[in-house]
């Protein structure tokens, strides 16, 4: 594994995209003591307070995955940073919040926005980016119910020793979603944030209660009643 570390760049998915991706060794880890415009999904800003939490993207080259499995890359990361929160807070509900979101109780502590490239039917390479917050403490008002590891322990914690932590978990599960993609799946079935518990879900303008009942092999939530499965962007938690 090849980590390189900046102390400042603009993103460090947008420093990977201008990488020649054929050229860069798998597992290639870029990290960033700061970004001056973090990417968060659906076009939104990726808020972090500079050198205070984990900011880095991992290139893959996940070859033996075709076009129609990428939500398994993204169940895959999901998998190892609920992990990896577990393991560093043991006594906390840590869960995965569909699609990929991880979340501590009702709050967020991690958010990963992947781009793959395909290739005919097969991806190619994929650009993993993970925001873990580790040693942040205030966050402005505008981002919805933040935590972070700081947070749930009142203590500081080794940001080095965190990123091993984050990328042996993502070794290992990057290794089962070759060998194994249908223990992952129950790994994040286990996992996933109000499944078989009735919520609230806002579709368009309206309300609804549902429970979830899983995903579908897109990657797609499945909601009861009626088994509907929605796209990301089309149905929101309502915390
Ligand atoms: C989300 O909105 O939940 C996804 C957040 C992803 C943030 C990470 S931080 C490292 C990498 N570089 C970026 O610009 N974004 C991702």
């Amino acid at each position: 594994m090849n980590i390189r570390y900046f102390d400042t760049l603009e993103s460090t998915n947008n420093y990977c995209k201008l990488l020649d991706l054929n050229t860069v060794e798998e597992f290639t880890v870029i990290c960033a003591g700061k970004q001056t415009a973090g990417i968060g999904q659906q076009g939104n800003v990726w808020n972090s307070e500079p050198y205070k939490n984990l900011t880095f993207s991992i290139i893959l080259k996940p070859t033996f995955l075709s076009t129609a499995d990428q939500y398994q890359l993204t169940m895959m990361l999901a998998v190892a940073v609920a992990k990896t929160t577990m393991e560093l807070l043991p006594h906390h509900p840590v869960k995965i919040k569909w699609p990929n979101d991880i979340y501590v109780s009702d709050r967020k502590i991690c958010g990963i926005l992947t781009t793959a490239t395909v290739n005919h039917q097969h991806i190619d390479s994929a650009i993993c980016g993970i925001g873990f917050n580790v040693n942040q403490t205030v966050f402005p008002a505008w981002i919805p119910n933040p935590t972070s590891i700081a947070l749930q322990t009142g203590q500081e914690h080794d940001l080095g020793l965190i990123l091993q932590l984050l990328l042996k978990n993502i070794e290992n599960e990057y290794l089962l979603l070759r060998n194994n993609p249908d223990v992952l799946k129950e790994q994040y079935l286990k996992s996933m944030y109000r499944r078989g518990v009735p919520s609230q879900f806002k579709l368009n303008e309206d309300i609804f209660i549902g429970t979830i009942e899983g995903v579908d092999r897109f990657g797609h939530l499945i909601i009861n009643p009626g088994k509907r499965s929605f796209d990301l962007k089309e149905v929101q938690f309502v915390i």
